[in-house]
């Protein structure tokens, strides 16, 4: 029998996950389908539940429900617990186990894809919501050099810096955006969802070191992160690999297989 999967949103139409697990699929030979659900806001639990007793085997969890999925889970990975959130569930006979890929699936696609090195790096994070806690566990087990968190709300950036006091050797460091000044980082990645309104980021001018990389997690639309970016000569990355990355570690957790992820970007593009 067919094993189904599903991804859960409010909206969902727009989803490029039932493409790119039908891709996986067809690539690793896995019996499988995948398919695109929406969910009520006030009914998400219900709707899990209601695809895991018509047999579901295993769902992803896109805005605004990774919180509720995360308190939904029985059991949590430590990466889904850092993260404060679920992006991926499985379904055991009596457990719902919870996990977070969009972390690995960051730091797979500046590695991989990107050919950047967080180690010894001087990495900015701007942002301090769910995007942003989402991948600092990932990011710190790379061992950048330094790991800087900056918000508009420098309080909630501080709150997010204290929370992983207990993962790492330091600290990741937290600031608003005015006390950037004069500071330079190897790899800036957006995190805010500023881009989504097209506001500019108030940036002061050198935060890009030479060589540096501009990553947005946004992916479809040009922000004006990357524009800032472009205008100081910097390379520029979207956020289209580390949905396909993300996509691809779920894949593993359910099936057991990674799948190639080259052809797949290169599909989406
Ligand atoms: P998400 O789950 O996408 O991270 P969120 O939890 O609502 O969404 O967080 C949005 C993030 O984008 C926050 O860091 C927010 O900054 P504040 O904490 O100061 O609100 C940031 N953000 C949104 N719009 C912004 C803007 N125009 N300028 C700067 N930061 C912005």
């Amino acid at each position: 029998m067919t094993d189904r999967y599903a991804v859960f949103g409010n909206p969902i139409s727009h989803s490029k996950s039932p493409r790119i697990h039908a891709l996986f699929a067809a690539q690793t030979h896995q019996d499988m389908s995948y398919e695109a659900l929406l969910a009520p806001l006030d009914g998400f639990a219900a709707a899990v539940q209601a695809f895991v007793a018509a047999g579901g085997k295993g769902a992803n969890v896109t805005v605004p429900f990774k919180e509720e999925a995360f308190r939904l889970a029985s059991e949590l990975t430590p990466r889904a617990r850092a993260a404060g959130a679920v992006n991926t569930l499985s379904f055991a006979e009596d457990a719902i186990r919870g996990d977070n890929t969009d972390g690995a699936g960051l730091v797979r696609d500046l590695k991989a894809n990107l050919g950047c090195d967080i180690a010894g790096r001087r990495v900015l994070l701007l942002g301090a919501g769910g995007a942003a806690r989402g991948v600092i566990l990932p990011l710190l087990e790379e061992r950048p050099a330094s790991l800087t968190i900056a918000n508009r709300t420098e309080e909630k950036a501080f709150r997010l810096a204290l929370e992983f006091a207990a993962h790492g050797d330091a600290l990741p460091e937290a600031c608003g955006f005015p006390q950037l000044a004069g500071r330079a980082f190897d790899l800036v990645i957006n995190a805010t969802s500023a881009g989504l309104a097209d506001s500019q980021l108030p940036l002061p001018p050198g935060i890009f070191a030479p060589r540096a990389l501009a990553y947005d997690m946004v992916y479809g639309r040009e922000t004006p992160f990357m524009r800032q970016a472009r205008a100081a000569h910097c390379r520029v990355a979207d956020g289209l690999g580390m949905l396909v990355e993300q996509a691809a570690e779920a894949f593993l957790v359910w099936r057991g297989i990674r799948p190639a992820t080259g052809p797949v970007l290169a599909a989406l593009r």
